[in-house]
């Protein structure tokens, strides 16, 4: 994809799913790639999978939740890499599954923090970087829980709702000066998110395939390969934009 060899990549939640998806794929474009994560095992994987394919990544153990940590995260792509082109900001958690009523407080902190604040506090350190290094591209991982409402789910909901409006207000902001801001929102996708949900319910994934009218949920690499597009020369007109990737389950 144009303008993604010789870029410098930033990939949150890397040692798993869809980040993990999207980091093999800008590595196999030619970017290289800092992938960030608080698990530490995964992200050794996920490099140790792009260096077998010739690639270039390095891991970078980083809290997106934690200001120090991401501007640290930001620091070693700029000092390692010798500047910033590409972030995606796909790191985040489920929280627990209860009615709005019984949602305990510290799962709406924790999952808000991660999810939410972890995209704002990205782009913050990001973006300048970006401006320092002549423009770039950023993608914010939202869902389809960020475009409909999920019962049981009111953090992740509203956290993924709040990624939609920070991606559309850091657009208008910055896409003159040269970085594109988008979200992706996938829908029900085959990751170690999703099976620990199915392990609680264990017809789900046949309930959301027959509901999906594709037929069937998605693969990480479906989400990752339309984050590297959007942050390609491909999509050098989109930005402000929330892609829906979920076989059309809300188009119905
Ligand atoms: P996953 O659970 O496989 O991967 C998430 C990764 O984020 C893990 O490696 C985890 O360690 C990391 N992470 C969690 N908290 C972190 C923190 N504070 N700092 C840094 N890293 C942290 O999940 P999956 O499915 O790959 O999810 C990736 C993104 O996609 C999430 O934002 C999720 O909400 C979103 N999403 C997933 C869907 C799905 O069906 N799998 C559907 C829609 C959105």
């Amino acid at each position: 994809m144009n303008g993604i060899q010789d870029a410098v990549a930033i990939v949150t939640g890397a040692s798993s799913g869809i980040g993990r998806a999207a980091a093999v794929r800008f590595a196999a474009e030619g970017a290289s790639v800092v992938a960030a994560d608080v698990g530490v095992e995964g992200g050794e994987e996920t490099v140790a999978t792009i260096e077998e394919a010739g690639g270039e990544a390095t891991f970078v153990e980083t809290d997106v939740s934690d200001a120090d940590d991401v501007a640290a995260m930001v620091d070693e792509a700029v000092e390692r890499y010798g500047g910033l082109d590409v972030a995606f900001n796909n790191a985040g958690i489920e929280g627990e599954n209860d009615p709005t009523a019984d949602q305990p407080a510290d799962n709406w902190e924790r999952v808000i923090d991660v999810n939410l604040k972890g995209v704002f506090l990205g782009m913050q350190a990001e973006i300048p970087a970006m401006l320092d290094d002549g423009g770039g591209a950023i993608i914010n991982t939202s869902s389809i829980a960020g475009e409909v409402g999920f019962p049981g789910l009111s953090p992740y909901v509203a956290s993924k709702h709040g990624v939609i409006g920070l991606t559309k207000t850091a657009a208008l902001e910055y896409s003159g000066e040269g970085v594109r801001v988008n979200a992706i929102c996938p829908g029900v996708i085959r990751t170690p998110m999703v099976d620990r949900s199915a392990e609680d319910d264990p017809e789900m994934i046949e309930q959301v395939s027959a509901a999906t009218p594709i037929g069937r949920i998605g693969e990480p690499e479906e989400i990752g390969d339309a984050a590297v597009w959007l942050c390609s020369d491909d999509a050098s007109f989109v930005t402000g934009e929330a892609m829906v990737i979920d076989g059309g389950y809300v188009s119905q």
